[in-house]
């Protein structure tokens, strides 16, 4: 299984932030947005990732990641000269996937709970795997229907009558045939190749797989200030009340056994003094039962 992380766009509404450095870089409570997607990918046992961004972003998030090696993991870097439609992901992608599966998470999306939803997606070697999520303004995203017997019957993109309240989070496992559906797609209205077009054609093979993902997960919008300052709130309190981190990279390649205690112990070596390297030193010393 390979992974790809999408983090460029225009992230207008977030200004003046965006004007100098993409939005995945932004601070959630204590590390960049970025590490929480990538985190998830991680926990899911996906170690090599493909993280595509625009051309200025990209040398940003090589400094910030290098090749990945430090924390186990193997990254590749790819632009996207303009944001032409997630599904395009799958074009730029198309040498780096090979005849894999694949993995698609948004930059800007932040999952939270326990990840069985997931793993058992990626279980599953034939089709495609996307998310129902319960929200309260469903009409921002992609909107997936059900039937009684709790099948996906339409999914579309950002609806003005939804027909339900279930959105389809940005966290998609595909079959290889992604790459030859997404090359076949013709551009939408607000001209973008639609990842919700993806779906669709899974959906109408009879092949697209939607598990409703329940309470116990939060997944959080990044696309405002308010959102970003609520979702470093949430975690602020959870690490402070834990004294866990959550999406700290580092630990997950530890604890999952992608880097060795030695190995471990290099990487901390090279943190600055901070409260990060503090806390890694504690992971060290004492361990931690959960991730
Ligand atoms: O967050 C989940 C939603 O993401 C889904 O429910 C929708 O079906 C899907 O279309 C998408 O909706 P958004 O309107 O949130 O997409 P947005 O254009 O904001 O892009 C999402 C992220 O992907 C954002 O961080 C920017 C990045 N992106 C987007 C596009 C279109 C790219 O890097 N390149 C692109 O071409």
């Amino acid at each position: 299984m390979k992974g790809i992380i999408l983090a460029g766009g225009s992230g207008t509404r977030l200004y003046p932030i965006t004007k100098v450095y993409s939005k995945q870089l932004s601070l959630i409570y204590d590390k960049p947005l970025i590490y929480y997607p990538l985190s998830i990918l991680m926990l899911a046992g996906v170690r090599e990732v493909l993280i595509i961004s625009d051309a200025d972003t990209i040398p940003l998030y090589q400094k910030l990641f290098n090749d990945g090696n430090q924390i186990g993991m193997s990254f590749s870097y790819e632009i996207q000269t303009a944001p032409n439609g997630i599904a395009e992901a799958f074009i730029i992608g198309e040498n780096f996937i090979g005849n894999d599966n694949v993995t698609l998470i948004l930059g800007d999306n932040i999952f939270y709970g326990k990840l069985d939803f997931l793993y058992r997606a990626i279980e599953r070697k034939e089709g495609a795997t996307v998310f129902g999520y319960q929200v309260n303004d469903p009409e921002r995203y992609g909107v997936v229907e059900f039937d009684e017997n709790g099948v996906a019957v339409s999914i579309e993109e950002k609806p003005k009558n939804p027909k339900s309240k279930y959105a389809v989070p940005g966290l998609y496992v595909y079959d290889n045939n992604v790459i030859d559906i997404s090359k076949n797609l013709k551009p939408s209205n607000r001209n973008e190749l639609e990842i919700t077009d993806v779906n669709v054609t899974y959906m109408n093979r009879g092949q697209l797989h939607v598990e409703k993902i329940g309470r116990g997960i939060a997944w959080l919008d990044t696309g405002t200030p308010e959102a970003l300052l609520q979702a470093s709130n949430l975690f602020g309190v959870i690490e402070d009340r834990q004294g866990l981190k959550v999406a700290c990279i580092e630990e997950i390649a530890y604890h999952r056994n992608f880097i060795s205690e030695k190995e471990f112990e290099n990487l901390i070596s090279l943190i600055p003094k901070s409260n990060y390297r503090d806390y890694l030193i504690k992971v060290l010393k004492e361990g931690t039962d959960d991730l």
